[in-house]
């Protein structure tokens, strides 16, 4: 693929001698849970966010879950939370016994707002799982001001900033995931709970581990979910180069609107106030569908990733009965389309991916195909 969707080798490649003698180390050490790799990287993430504590966990779906519990959210509760995002977000809340309400997002930040989950908001709402959709932060202060604490779904979002806050650190309690395409991805599988309450803090740690505090006596009914030591002295690396990496994410952005790409399709809008380090490049356009096409078929990575947003997934369906009208969902499952980005994208890669959405909207124009795209488009 001439410029693929993301790029989870080129940015690490540097760094290999340091994350060969980091796993020598942990071999060497031969602690594998749970050790000293673990709690040295919580340390450094929670400095890194400023927040008080990081609990890690086994992925970015367990840490919903685990945030969830840990505020006290169970059986005969509700939950909002996005229709259009990962499958993921909405995913996590049965397992807590509550159950999820579908809300709107804001079209052009693609993010919930305090006005979409108002809508959504009845007497059993325990918390909302706000996410900071491809990287972009959702404005949590303003959905906690409603009175409902927040989850916030910063998986896709780590090393983006809020009027000086840093996501995953926004509201009462967040998560992250490190899934390897993620903006600090290890090469596995790992996430982790965010918060500065001691009380929620210390919930997640038992949560985490099988409902114990001392590995003997088992208060309730957890899961087993850590991350790894190697993970963790992986993340170690990783983690002094996500400022870099977000500034690279950002550079790519800029690329894209020096190569004219904002001429033809509309990218994603930064919340007010925010920095984003964009995980995914995701802009709106009517000819969606034709892009996922021909993009692809041209060297270049697309995807529309939420076609079919939550409240329409199958599994989902005991929680879709009576869903409040989604407009701005609706409207964007069909007109979304992520294209690459990675810290390295450049103004070469940047014009290619140009060059290829107007060959694609020139070639369906003159078949007509466009205009029949954009009438099928809401
Ligand atoms: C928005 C969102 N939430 C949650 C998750 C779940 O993370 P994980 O894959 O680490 O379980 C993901 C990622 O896959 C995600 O994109």
């Amino acid at each position: 693929m001439a410029v693929p969707l993301f790029d989870t080798k080129t940015p690490v490649a540097p760094l290999r001698a340091e994350i060969d003698a980091r796993i020598a180390a942990v071999l060497d050490g031969g602690a594998f849970i749970l050790g000293p790799e673990v709690d040295a990287f919580e340390r450094e993430l929670a400095d890194y966010l400023g927040a008080r504590h990081v609990v890690s966990v086994a992925n970015g779906t367990d840490a919903i879950t685990i945030a969830l519990q840990a505020l006290g959210v169970g059986p005969g509760d509700e939950v909002v939370v996005p229709s259009f995002t990962f499958y993921a977000s909405a995913e996590a809340i049965p397992p807590t016994g509550a159950a999820p309400v579908f809300c709107d997002v804001d079209r052009d930040t693609m993010n919930v707002t305090a006005e979409t989950v108002k809508a959504a908001l009845t007497p059993r709402t325990k918390a909302v799982v706000a996410v900071d959709l491809f990287g972009n932060p959702a404005d949590v202060a303003a959905i906690e001001a409603l009175g409902v604490p927040v989850v916030e779904d910063a998986a896709q979002a780590a090393g983006s900033l809020l009027r000086d806050r840093r996501t995953a650190a926004l509201g009462t309690v967040g998560t992250l995931s490190f899934f390897p395409s993620k903006n600090l991805g290890c090469f596995g599988d790992g996430g982790a709970v965010v918060t500065d309450d001691d009380a929620i803090a210390e919930e997640a740690r038992v949560l985490r581990f099988h409902g114990s505090r001392d590995k003997v006596s088992f208060e309730r009914i957890g899961w087993n979910s850590r991350l790894d030591e190697l993970q963790a002295a992986i993340l170690r690396v990783l983690l002094p180069q996500l400022d870099g990496w977000a500034a690279g994410r950002r550079a790519a952005w800029s690329n894209y609107e020096a190569a004219g790409l904002w001429e033809l399709v509309t990218p994603q809008t930064a919340t007010s106030g925010a920095i984003p380090c964009w995980g995914l490049q995701v802009v709106r356009t009517p000819h969606a569908a034709l892009l996922a096409q021909a993009l692809p078929a041209a060297g270049i990575g697309a995807r529309s990733y939420y076609s079919t947003p939550l409240h329409r997934q199958r599994a989902l369906t005991p929680w879709a009965g009576d869903v409040i009208p989604l407009p701005a969902t609706d409207a964007l499952a069909q007109t979304h389309l992520a294209i690459p980005m990675n810290p390295l994208l450049s103004r070469a890669d940047a014009d290619e991916v140009t060059a290829a959405v107007q060959a694609a909207l020139d070639g369906a124009d003159a078949s007509g195909a466009a205009g029949a795209d954009a009438a099928n488009a809401v």
